[in-house]
Parts: structure tokens; C-alpha cells; sequence
């Protein structure tokens, strides 16, 4: 099987080649809704984006060649989409007004728009900026040095977007690293960004451009995350998912579930596009609880909830330390993930930024799980009720299609029982 193209490697590249010359063709793209929003947001921003079911085409106009929507811009349900936005945006000459869903406009925006004010950024939002929608009179900036409190791919990406516009120099630190897709695709076009004493750094308004072209979007991990936990819960499973992005800075659910028991072997390891890909097969094994440290959140991020579903069918317990920045997701991850257990008959605690799973090799199921408009919440429930006793149902499975359109078939194809 296959999963969608990555979700955070499909947004960058919609930005890069909308601000390339000449025509891209991303193919394999991910056709979620979050990565739909931002192709429609660069269409509103004056680029040609045709839309195939394969393949995007984009006619990047270069890199100030972005012209005023003439209404908000809708992100959707996309944190990845607002943020990068809001700093891209900072740096133009002219007037943005970026909204979102409802889950979008109680996410916390002041982590980009402090930063980005102290490049000179005018930015005005609900609560000072905290919320969107955010309103953003582009100026002109200036590269600031900046240690970021969180590891955050959202915030990085978001400085690292402004700075290519800003004057001068823009120094970033990040206290763990977050993924990088960002600085790949920065370096695989040839944009002047360096590694410096633990900083990258980046010169503003760099003096050439750089050239459309073709980029092949590997397989998004995170898609790739239900099926390696569905596959190694069901008794006699053994699943092969081709060309997924094996990123290091995405991958610690390998690790993970490699430490509780789990049978992954990665295989026929290449590159694509300056990004790492290979085949996953993923066969059943018994698993056992593990301790997961907090060094771990920012390689495997989006991917607690559904390791919180395999802990549930290991023996022992699974302690999954430092998780704050979940609280701060498509919904409250922490609190969602231990209801979405809990209503499943999972013993399941919560202790300070902790979340303790006491798994019992089973799980009884037979509840309804709240999604709160995250698409990963219903498909870590959907994927737990491949094998709990009683059927799982799920509020609303609407969001799924915010990354991962298909999931169910993908599913079912495999031999799921979705009604
Ligand atoms: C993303 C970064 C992560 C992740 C999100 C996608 C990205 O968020 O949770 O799904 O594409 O940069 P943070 O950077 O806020 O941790």
C-alpha cells in the first residue's frame, strides 16, 4: 500500500515554488484539506496553481512576485498553513487578513507573531495577536536573532519564511531539534541557509532567485503511523507501505514501537528530493509498555495518540513523559487522548504534562470517542477499533479528510470493518 504525500512537506512546497521562476510540478502531492487551503491561499495571492489529481502545477512568479488577496485568506484547520503564512506574509508590501476554523482561532498564534514583531512585523489579531484572525500590514523587516522557548517546525518555518524576506541576518535556535523539512528544501533550491554555532542562519533578500521544478512528495510518516500501530495489534497482520518519508527528525514512533516489541523493518532506503524514503513492513508482535522520554516529543509529535492506542494492547505500562505541546493542537491531544481510552475501558491517567497508559494486551472498545475537530484523534480511534472487542464509533469523521482523504478505504482495503 501507499499513504498521501506528506502533509508538512506539501505546504513547503507549495510556498517555495510559488515564489520560484517558472513552472514546478509537485507530484504526489497530499490532497488534504490543510494543503489544499494553501494552494487556494497562493491562488488568491495571484499564482497559477492548476490542480491534477496527481500533480500540482505551479507557475512561480518569483520571489516577490506575490500580489493582495482581495479577501481573508482561509486556512482552514491548518496550524502549518496559518503560521508559515503569517511570516511569509510579515515581509510583503502589501495587506493580509489570515482566519481560520474554529480549532484554528483558539490555537495559539502569539508564539509566531511575537517573533515576527521584533523583525518589525504589523501584526493585529483578537487578544493582541494571540488569535486569529490575524491582520498583517506587510513592512519591511529585519533579521533578528532569535532562541525559540518551544521545538517548533511552525516557528522555525515561520522566521525562516520572514527572514528570506527581511534585511540582514536571521539567527534561529530551537532547544531540540523540530523537523526540517523546511531547511532541506531551503538547501535544495539553493537558498543561501547555514548551520553556524547551533543557529541557522540565513541572509535576507538573497540576490538571485531560484528555478522551478519537479519534486516528488514522499509518503507522509504520520499517515504511514496508523497502519504501522493497526498492523502490529492485529494477530497475523503483515503490511508493506512504499516510498514513506523516513525523515529522522519524524520517525521516533520506530523507535518506539521497535522498544515496546514491534516487528518494523525498513527497507530499499533512498532519497527523494533531499528527503529520506523507504518501505515500512510492519508485521503483528506482542508488545510491552515502555518509558518514553520527553527528548522523544519532537521526532514523533503527532504521533502520541496513536501510540497511546498501541500502548493500550501492550502488556504493562506505557509512561509517555513531557507532552505539553499537545494541549496546543488540532485540539487538546492530552485530554482527548485519555477520553478517547478512557470511553474504550483503557486504565489511563494524566499527571502534569505526562499521559500513563496501563495496557492489558486488550481493550474492551464499545464507546463513542470525541473528536473535537482533529483528524488525528478519529483516526487513532478508527484504527484502535480494528481490534478492541466492541465496535469504536467516532463522533465525526469529517476532519480525516484535513490530511489524510482515503483513510477509510485505505482501510477496508486491508480488510477493516468501517461502517
Ligand atoms: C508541523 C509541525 C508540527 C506538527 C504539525 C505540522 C509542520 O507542529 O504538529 O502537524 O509542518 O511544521 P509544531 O511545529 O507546532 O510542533
Amino acid at each position: 500500500m501507499t499513504v498521501p504525500g506528506d502533509k508538512s512537506v506539501t505546504h513547503r512546497a507549495i510556498i517555495l515554488t510559488s515564489l520560484a521562476e517558472g513552472e514546478s510540478r509537485l507530484s504526489s502531492y497530499c490532497r488534504g484539506e490543510d494543503c489544499l487551503n494553501t494552494m487556494r491561499a497562493f491562488q488568491a495571492l495571484g499564482i497559477q496553481i492548476e490542480e491534477q489529481p496527481d500533480v500540482l502545477r505551479v507557475q512561480g512568479k518569483g520571489m516577490w512576485g506575490l500580489r493582495e488577496a482581495d479577501a481573508p485568506i482561509d486556512c482552514g484547520n491548518s496550524g502549518t498553513g496559518t503560521r508559515l503564512l503569517a511570516g511569509l506574509l510579515a515581509g510583503q508590501d502589501f495587506f493580509t487578513i489570515l482566519t481560520g476554523d474554529e480549532s484554528i482561532r483558539r490555537r495559539p498564534m502569539g508564539r509566531v507573531v511575537k517573533p515576527l514583531r521584533e523583525m518589525g512585523a504589523v501584526i493585529a489579531g483578537r487578544k493582541g495577536g494571540e488569535l486569529a484572525p490575524l491582520a498583517i500590514t506587510g513592512t519591511r523587516l529585519h533579521g533578528i536573532e532569535y532562541s525559540s522557548p518551544v521545538a517548533s517546525a511552525q516557528i522555525k518555518s515561520a522566521l525562516l519564511f520572514a527572514g528570506l524576506f527581511a534585511e540582514g541576518t536571521m539567527r534561529f535556535r530551537e532547544p531540540r531539534l523540530s523537523r526540517d523539512h523546511t531547511e532541506r528544501m531551503f538547501q535544495s533550491f539553493g537558498i543561501p541557509l547555514r548551520q553556524e554555532a547551533g543557529a541557522l542562519v540565513l541572509e535576507g533578500r538573497p540576490s538571485s532567485g531560484w528555478a522551478g521544478r519537479a519534486i516528488v512528495i514522499p509518503g507522509d510518516f504520520s499517515a504511514a503511523a496508523f497502519f504501522l500501530v493497526g498492523a502490529s495489534i492485529i494477530p497475523g497482520s503483515d503490511v508493506t507501505i512504499q516510498n514513506v518519508g523516513i525523515n529522522p527528525t519524524r520517525t521516533g514512533l520506530i523507535d518506539v514501537l521497535t522498544a515496546m516489541g514491534a516487528n518494523i523493518e525498513v527497507l530499499n532506503r533512498r532519497d527523494q528530493a533531499g528527503e529520506p524514503v523507504a518501505d515500512l513492513e510492519v508485521r503483528f508482535s506482542a508488545l510491552k509498555g515502555v518509558d518514553v522520554p520527553p527528548e522523544r516529543a519532537p521526532s514523533m509529535i503527532d504521533e502520541y495518540l496513536v501510540l497511546a492506542v498501541a500502548a493500550a494492547f501492550a502488556e504493562g505500562t506505557t509512561v509517555m513523559r513531557g507532552l505539553k505541546e499537545l494541549r496546543v493542537k488540532e485540539s487538546d491531544r492530552l485530554e482527548a487522548t485519555a477520553a478517547m481510552l478512557r470511553v474504550s475501558g483503557v486504565a489511563v491517567e494524566i499527571e502534569n504534562d505526562d499521559l500513563i497508559v496501563h495496557g492489558k494486551g486488550r481493550a474492551p472498545g464499545g464507546g463513542l470517542v470525541a473528536t473535537h475537530m482533529d483528524h488525528r484523534i478519529a483516526m487513532s480511534a478508527l484504527a484502535m477499533g480494528l481490534a478492541t472487542d466492541q465496535p469504536v464509533t467516532v463522533d465525526d469523521a469529517a476532519f480525516i479528510a484535513t490530511s489524510f482523504p482515503g483513510f477509510a478505504d485505505l482501510m477496508r482495503g486491508l480488510g477493516a470493518d468501517y461502517a
